[in-house]
Order: C-alpha cells, then sequence, then structure tokens
C-alpha cells in the first residue's frame, strides 16, 4: 500500500519495542483489506510518555496500541475509559477522535477469541486456574468472570500479589467465584493457563510437575516464544488440548484493529502472519 498524503498513521508505543510483532500482523491486514493505513513501531522514553499523547491528539494519528511498560503509566492522560480497561486498570489500544482519547484493554477479551478460533471452545461453566497474576493475568481473569466460568483459581509465587487480583475482582464478581489458591489440585479444573513469563526461551515450567494432566484438560500458555513451551509440549504427550500464545497476540491485534479502523480483521490471516514469521 503507498503512503500518501491521506495515508492514517497507527503504531504501538513501548520500551524496548523492537521486538514487537504488531506492526507485521496490522500492516498485512491493512494492506490485504486495501485500507490507506501505516502502523509503525515507537519507542517512547518513558519521561516523555505524556508528550507523546499530547502529540497523538494533535496529529492524524488514528490510535496506538501500548506495550510494556505503559499500560497502566497511559491511563491519567487519557479522556476516557473503556467500562473493561477501566475495571483492569490497564490499556492496550487508544484510540484518538478529533483529540479525545480512549483507552480500551482487548488483551482479556484476545485469548477468549483465540479459544473459540482455534479450539471452538467456551470456558463459560467451565473451572479455570490462572497461574500469575500480574497484567496479563489481571486481564484475562476479568475477561473469565465476564464470560461466565464456574470458578476462578489464581496460583501465584507471591500470595500477596494473588491476593490483590481476586480482591480487585470480587469488587465485581463476588467472593465465591474466584479464589487464591495456595497449592492447587490442577487435576480439579477443565482449563489452566500460565501467565508467567516461564518458558520464554527456557526449558523451564511454572509449576512443579504436569503427571496430573488428563487428556480432559486444556493447558494455555500465554508465552508464544517457543511457539510450543515445555509446559505445553508436556501436556500434549499426555493428550491433553493445548493452547499457545499467538491467539491471545493475534485476537488483542484482531479487536485493536476493528476499533482503529471499524472494519473487520480476519483472525487467521493474521495468525498465519505471525506463524510464517
Ligand atoms: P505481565 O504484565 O506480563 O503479566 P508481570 O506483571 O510482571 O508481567 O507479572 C508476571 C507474573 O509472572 C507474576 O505473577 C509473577 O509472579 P510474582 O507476582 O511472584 O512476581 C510471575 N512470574 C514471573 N517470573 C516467575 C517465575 N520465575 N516463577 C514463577 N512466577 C513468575
Amino acid at each position: 500500500m503507498a503512503i500518501t498524503g491521506k495515508t492514517k498513521i497507527l503504531g504501538v508505543i513501548g520500551n524496548p519495542i523492537s521486538h514487537t510483532a504488531s506492526p507485521l500482523m496490522q500492516n498485512a491486514m491493512l494492506s490485504h483489506l486495501g485500507l490507506s493505513y501505516i502502523y509503525i513501531p515507537i519507542l517512547v522514553e518513558p519521561k516523555q510518555l505524556n508528550h507523546f499523547l499530547t502529540a497523538i491528539r494533535a496529529t492524524n494519528f488514528v490510535g496506538v496500541n501500548v506495550t510494556i511498560p505503559f499500560k497502566e503509566q497511559v491511563l491519567p492522560f487519557l479522556d476516557e475509559l473503556d467500562e473493561t480497561a477501566r475495571r483492569i486498570g490497564a490499556v492496550n489500544t487508544i484510540v484518538n477522535r478529533n483529540g479525545y482519547l480512549k483507552g480500551y484493554n482487548t488483551d482479556g477479551a484476545g485469548f477468549i477469541m483465540a479459544l473459540d478460533r482455534d479450539l471452538q471452545m467456551t470456558v463459560s461453566h467451565k473451572r479455570v486456574c490462572l497461574i500469575g497474576a500480574g497484567g496479563a493475568a489481571h486481564a484475562i481473569a476479568f475477561s473469565l468472570l465476564s464470560e461466565g466460568v464456574s470458578f476462578l483459581g489464581i496460583f501465584n509465587r507471591t500470595h500477596t500479589r494473588a491476593k490483590a487480583l481476586v480482591d480487585q475482582l470480587s469488587i465485581y464478581f463476588g467472593r465465591t467465584l474466584c479464589q487464591v489458591q495456595a497449592s492447587p489440585d490442577f487435576l480439579d479444573y477443565d482449563i489452566i493457563i500460565n501467565t508467567t513469563p516461564v518458558g520464554m526461551a527456557s526449558d523451564e515450567i511454572p509449576i512443579p510437575n504436569l503427571d496430573w494432566v488428563r487428556p480432559t484438560h486444556l493447558l494455555c500458555d500465554i508465552v508464544y516464544k517457543p511457539l510450543k513451551t515445555k509446559f505445553l509440549a508436556l501436556a500434549e504427550k499426555k493428550g491433553a488440548k493445548i493452547c499457545n500464545g499467538i491467539g491471545m497476540l493475534v485476537g488483542q491485534g484482531v479487536l485493536s484493529f476493528e476499533l482503529f479502523t471499524g472494519q473487520k480483521a480476519d483472525y487467521y490471516f493474521m495468525k498465519k502472519i505471525l506463524e510464517d514469521l
């Protein structure tokens, strides 16, 4: 797609930013649909974040995705937050409408989309255990509860962080549906999701063992490098269904694309771009 005077600008802000895969999948989708946009990686100095957001308002930026370390830091500089982003307390998508900035969070819904598109599965009425209680876990947990899981266990290395997440979730969903699990019996769950970085470019797994895994289980990882972490490889060997982290990355991108452009994005098209990397 040629860049002309009418080309609209999108991007992703972060620090560091050189590792991001978003420009590839977003530009491929934009060009496939013949939309006159360009999506660029933007390295922002943390101290200059407010200036960058002021610049967005003042220019023909249609919007930006937000990645580490800015997902929480952008909040005070926005005019409005979508309800999901407000509850999670983090934003991964900012849309600029004539200088008015609205923040959204598509991470959790992206995870739900990946399960639907890749495995034709819903989480409703399922018992789900999250490993980890950081930013990614927050987004996924809110989506899981909104989608009607029957129980959500949170298992984390640091108890206080797991408790803080459960306290935040219980404001909206009550105390019985989500609880901290200090030593979960994983056999009791339908779906187990690793939201920690453990397994990223290493052979570690985020829990002591996977002896309990049965073919009825679904194990998911948000790590996507490698595509099949040891956590997923061991689960697959035991006959369980698995879902890697590419799906969530694509799903959040599909939903951001739709917020930016108002056009439907093709999940499978964008996923293929990343798988072919
Ligand atoms: P993100 O925003 O990507 O979720 P984060 O907010 O730093 O990142 O959260 C990372 C999560 O992975 C946390 O739950 C963290 O556990 P702690 O709360 O105990 O720090 C978890 N985590 C990171 N490294 C880990 C490791 N080596 N073993 C177990 N858990 C780990």
